[in-house]
């Protein structure tokens, strides 16, 4: 068989083992064409690299701070101060579970996760579960790939912005650590309840905004020292720091309520993050 073919035959079984991936443009259905992937619609092409498809590989603004972040040796660094803060809260699996309790306890659930990074939760999640993944860091997404190896997962580089998806294809969408962020929160919101099915769980989870507030330098009326504490003694980098500070006053309820009118805002991890919880309406 040629290198060509085989490469098609990669490409037409990733896309049509579960078919929910639509070209991001018009939302056509995607066939596969080589080792890409091509819209019946606009015939735009995005390639199908080591399993993951490539929709955006470069984003700008918040997005594009995180996606440099995320694909840096800083995070790696910081990483420490998140185990940290989950050994502060009762180890990671009780911390995280704070969150994933309010996914149904359901089999053969299928379930997005936006933001799915290096999916460090995935062995905690029922095997018999069918779960997309998407992300904009590419390393991030490479190392979920080798961590799911064995599970029926599919991965996409893209922004949660503009999901490469199909409407009304998901149980549950799950999305922890991104939401603050993200370009345009209220978008990322409509996407997901797009391609949830009407009644999905969609839970959300991320730090307090204000979450600094807390710390001594802001305490005593000297945000600068914590601004370094975060920047250089936690790693999280300048451009990093500065996107926290800009979006400390995010009103995440009211901003999700415009979208999820259900929406429910419970703090967790003694007051350091919360999580949304919400369904998507009928119509
Ligand atoms: C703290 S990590 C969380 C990963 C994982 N959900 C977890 O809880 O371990 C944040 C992830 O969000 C991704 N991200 C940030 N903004 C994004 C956006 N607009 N669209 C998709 N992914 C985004 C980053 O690349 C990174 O992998
Ligand atoms: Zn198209």
């Amino acid at each position: 068989m040629s290198t060509v073919s085989r490469e098609t035959s990669e490409a037409t079984r990733w896309l049509e083992s579960w078919d929910i991936w639509r070209c991001p443009a018009c939302l056509g259905p995607l066939g596969a064409s080589e080792s890409a992937a091509e819209c019946a619609g606009c015939h735009a092409r995005y390639r199908i690299e080591d399993g993951i498809l490539v929709i955006k590989d470069h984003t700008d603004d918040n997005n594009g701070v995180a996606q440099q972040f995320y694909d840096s040796p800083l995070w790696p660094k910081f990483r420490f101060w998140e185990k940290f803060t989950w050994f502060c809260n009762g180890g990671e699996r009780r911390a995280r579970n704070a969150v994933l309790r309010h996914l149904p306890e359901r089999p053969r659930l299928d379930l997005l996760d936006v933001a799915i990074g290096d999916g460090v939760y995935l062995d905690w999640l029922p095997k018999d579960w069918r779960i997309a993944g998407v992300d904009i860091s590419r390393s991030q997404l490479d190392a979920c790939r080798r961590r799911a190896e064995g599970r029926d997962i599919r991965l996409a580089q893209c922004e949660a912005e503009t999901l490469p998806l199909a409407d009304r294809q998901f149980d549950a969408v799950l999305s922890i650590g991104a939401f603050n962020y993200f370009n345009n929160p209220e978008a990322a919101l409509r996407e997901m309840v797009r391609v949830a099915r009407p009644g999905a769980p969609i839970v959300v989870s991320d730090e307090m905004p204000n979450l600094t507030d807390r710390m001594i330098g802001h305490k005593l009326g000297f945000p600068a020292f914590d601004r370094w504490i975060v920047s250089r003694l936690m790693n999280l980098g300048d451009a990093f720091t500065e996107m926290v500070e800009r979006y400390r006053d995010l009103d995440v309820l009211t901003l999700a309520k415009k979208v999820i009118p259900d929406a429910e805002f419970l703090p967790v991890w003694r007051g350091v993050g919360y999580v949304l919880v919400g369904h998507a309406p009928a119509e």
